[in-house]
């Protein structure tokens, strides 16, 4: 079992039989994850280097709880306290880790691409961690693996992405894969924060979200990327919050079952009601926990571990 791509930089062309080998290897990890010990000697002997040129909470400690769990070596290196503020370049900052002998890159950076350039520099695999507002292939595979394990399919599934598409990696990646999957997409949010043309993608716009909701079988919620925009492109967080906020009042005039899912960090009483971010229709900390077992699932296949006991 092993993925026809080297790195994993983007869901955009990737394939569908490779994303379902990734999240049917995730739900045997979960299984891991599960035990009094959670701990496989998969990776034994292979050292990863996180490299995160951009602030991170989740997406670091997931895939660093990974890597210890398929026993892997790591190591941590973070921008703001590194060499490339006494001005070294990218490219020398990149070929000095590799020459201390990696096996594996978990990249984060604000530049789109730059996973790409990376792999030009390293011999070593390189997994995309989130490049700026084009992708974040991790995320949305453990989305995927989520309503996966919520529903028991993707194809034909109706997926509403609410919120800031255009400054969002998530919901690109989202787009790539749930459409690959077969999956029916719809966007909604501020017309400002939809890019024209993505309709090309495979996915409907509707600007009415209470019409979203009625159609959608689960809804990922996106946070408004405040650091991304140059100017204000909605009025107020309070119109935003009445046009496109998930709340207990929505949800209450709709279908009961939506599934709720974001992928943090939330702007609660923004985009999602607090009493909806901890009530029983939102997924929120399975896809949490599915981001471990996703990324023990890539790690393990990109790497071709041995098999697991
Ligand atoms: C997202 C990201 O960094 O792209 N968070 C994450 O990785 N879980 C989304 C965001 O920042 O809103």
């Amino acid at each position: 079992m092993s993925l026809q791509q080297r790195h994993l930089l983007g869901l955009e062309g990737y394939p569908a039989e490779d994303i379902q080998t990734i999240i049917d290897t995730a739900f045997t990890f979960r299984e891991v994850l599960d035990r009094p010990i959670k701990k496989v000697p998969s990776l034994q002997g292979q050292t990863i280097v996180n490299l995160f040129f951009e602030n991170s909470t989740r997406t670091r400690i997931s895939f660093e709880l990974a890597q210890k769990r398929l026993s892997a070596d790591t190591v941590n290196f973070s921008a703001s306290t590194s060499s490339l503020k006494k001005g070294e370049s990218f490219k020398d900052t990149v070929q000095n880790i590799e020459a201390m002998k990696i096996d594996a890159c978990v990249m984060r950076h604000p530049t789109p691409g730059a996973p790409l350039r990376l792999t030009e520099y390293v011999d070593a695999v390189v997994i995309n961690a989130g490049d700026g507002t084009h992708e974040h292939p991790t995320q949305a595979i453990l989305d995927m693996t989520s309503l996966h394990e919520k529903f028991g399919y993707l194809k034909g599934l109706k997926v509403g992405i609410i919120g800031d598409i255009s400054h969002s990696r998530v919901a690109l990646s989202n787009i790539h894969g749930l459409i690959t999957m077969g999956a029916d997409v719809t966007l909604c949010g501020p017309a400002t924060l939809i890019p024209p043309h993505i309709e090309e993608l495979g996915v409907k716009i509707n600007y009415n979200l209470d019409e979203v909701m009625e159609w959608a079988d689960a809804l990922n919620v996106l946070r408004i990327q405040m650091e991304r925009m140059g100017v204000s492109l909605f009025p107020s967080v309070r119109e935003y919050r009445s046009l496109f906020g998930i709340t207990t009042e929505r949800l209450a005039k709709h279908k009961k079952e939506i599934v709720i899912m974001h992928p943090g960090p939330m702007n609660r009483g923004v985009e999602i009601e607090s009493a909806v971010a901890d009530g029983d229709q939102a997924i929120i900390l399975d896809q949490v926990l599915n981001g471990v077992a996703s990324r023990m699932a890539i790690l393990y296949l990109l790497l071709g571990g041995k098999a697991e006991s």
